[in-house]
């Protein structure tokens, strides 16, 4: 034993319980009543977090960390990111390869994962975006499975750039069963996203306040349907990713009933805690918000936080992919079409989603644990390593005090301008972060700078 943390509270389906927390060689030997392990060994360190609730460290299922887009533009990069993450309390991150045209899956993957060795303070996986779906990229799919890469990403999204036909997603759902893997889709239709936009182009409507008009409400839920549909013909376990609107919901809750495979659907933190509004305001704020799906209203944003708190919506991601809000502004002189998609939120997540739901009551401590822990760690294939604070896990450990109140600032290097949320009051903060039995953050600082291994992962849970 090197490690024990004494004073805090676990959680429990029946609310935070007192209990002590023993972690040997990086993993959690024992968890247990106040007073009752064994006593330490010489030299252990003691840590007191008296007031505290520990949390297993938060699996942040959606991330793009350094992502390159086109003309060298690329997304904050893992070093930033993964700081980021770590302040706010999520020490595993599963990031999307996006191979280039005409790149094999393989070369993509070991591309990402060049970029994150020695970069990423988190531990981390990866998913593979499969954006042309011939033979020739198929065929890896079984490879990759195996090599610990079990979840892949189609776009019916983004018209000649990532976009596959209703067949094209067929063959890749077929693909990816027979492979025991699960397909991600981002679920907009974008031939619909396509035409919208050229009318707002044509009429000279290209301000970032437009960038909502080009991603209607129909495209979403169509695309949703139409991915529902695909998974019940072609048995293909799927996840729905960045939901954001009641309609997309109420059709995942349909197809359930009737679904032959597993259908989950994820919700990302600005689809919740950030509304439409933000594209009424400012060209900066607007300019902020542009990601995709866009920021719904807040009868979308107040439905998928109820689907969050009865299960209807399995975890809560953030699609974190955040970019200085000058490049953001620069690429806009072209119109809001040329602004790159995303926004940040690796950082906030557990405090955010404690606000916006524990604080009040409405969402039990439990629920926020399995949203932000334990259901993204299972589901996507990290089971006995991450997720949950028991024997034999990895003591990614966070302690988090739920009656802190402050101001919220953007975490990390990211520029902060951009930040969706900063000023907001905000309550709950992470204090103390664990990571493998060592401390990762104290006093808001990011006091390691070990980096984090790449975790290959099993669907099938062994
Ligand atoms: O706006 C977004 N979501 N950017 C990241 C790429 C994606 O579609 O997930
Ligand atoms: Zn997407
Ligand atoms: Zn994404």
């Amino acid at each position: 034993m090197n490690l024990v943390i004494t004073g805090g509270s676990v959680m429990t389906p029946d609310g935070p319980e007192p209990a002590d927390i023993a972690v040997a060689g990086g993993r959690i030997a024992a968890v247990a009543p106040p007073g009752a392990l064994p006593p330490a060994d010489a030299g252990a360190e003691v840590c007191d977090a008296s007031g505290l609730w520990l949390l297993p460290g938060a699996v942040d299922a959606h991330t793009h960390f350094g992502m390159p887009l086109k003309g060298g533009i690329r997304s904050l990069g893992w070093r930033k990111s993964s700081e980021a993450a770590l302040l706010g309390g999520t020490t595993t991150v599963i990031d999307f390869a996006n191979p280039d045209r005409g790149e094999s899956l393989t070369a993509a993957v070991d591309r990402w994962k060049t970029a994150a060795t020695g970069r990423c303070l988190c531990d981390y996986a990866l998913h593979c975006t499969v954006s042309e779906a011939v033979p020739d990229r198929l065929t890896e799919i079984p490879a990759l499975v195996a090599a610990g890469i079990p979840t892949f990403k189609g776009f019916l999204a983004y018209k000649g750039r990532l976009m596959l036909t209703p067949d094209e997603m067929r063959a890749l759902m077929h693909a990816v069963r027979q492979a025991s893997g699960m397909l991600l889709v981002h679920a907009e239709d974008g031939e619909m996203n396509a035409q919208a936009e050229q009318v707002l182009v044509n009429t000279g409507r290209t301000t970032a306040n437009w960038h909502p008009a080009a991603h209607p409400p129909e495209s979403e839920v169509s695309a949703v349907k139409r991915t529902l549909e695909l998974a019940r013909e072609t048995r293909c376990p799927v996840t729905i990713v960045h939901m954001s609107l009641a309609e997309s919901l109420a059709a995942l809750r349909e197809a359930r009933t009737a679904a032959t495979a597993a259908v989950y659907g994820e919700v990302c933190l600005h689809h919740l805690a950030a509304d439409d509004s933000l594209y009424r305001m400012d060209q900066d704020r607007a300019l902020a918000a542009v990601c995709s799906p866009p920021l719904r209203g807040t009868a979308d944003t107040a439905a998928l936080l109820a689907g969050l708190i009865a299960g209807d919506l399995d975890w809560l991601a953030t699609d974190h992919c955040e970019f200085p809000l000058e490049l953001k502004r620069t690429a806009a002189h072209g119109g809001f079409t040329k602004v790159p998609n995303g926004c940040g939120g690796v950082g906030e997540r557990l405090t955010l989603l404690h606000d916006l739901a524990v604080a009040s009551g409405a969402m039990t401590p439990w629920r926020w644990q399995e949203t932000c822990c334990q259901k993204p760690a299972e589901i996507m294939g990290l089971t006995g390593r991450k997720g949950r604070l028991q024997p034999g896990y990895d003591a990614d450990i966070v302690g988090f005090d739920p009656r802190r109140e402050f101001r919220w600032r953007p975490l990390g290097a990211s520029d902060g301008d951009g930040n969706l949320y900063r000023g907001r009051r905000v309550r709950g903060q992470v204090v103390r972060v664990w990571k493998g039995g060592r401390t990762a953050v104290a006093d808001g600082r990011v006091v390691t700078g070990e980096p984090g291994s790449f975790l290959p992962r099993r669907l099938d849970g062994k």
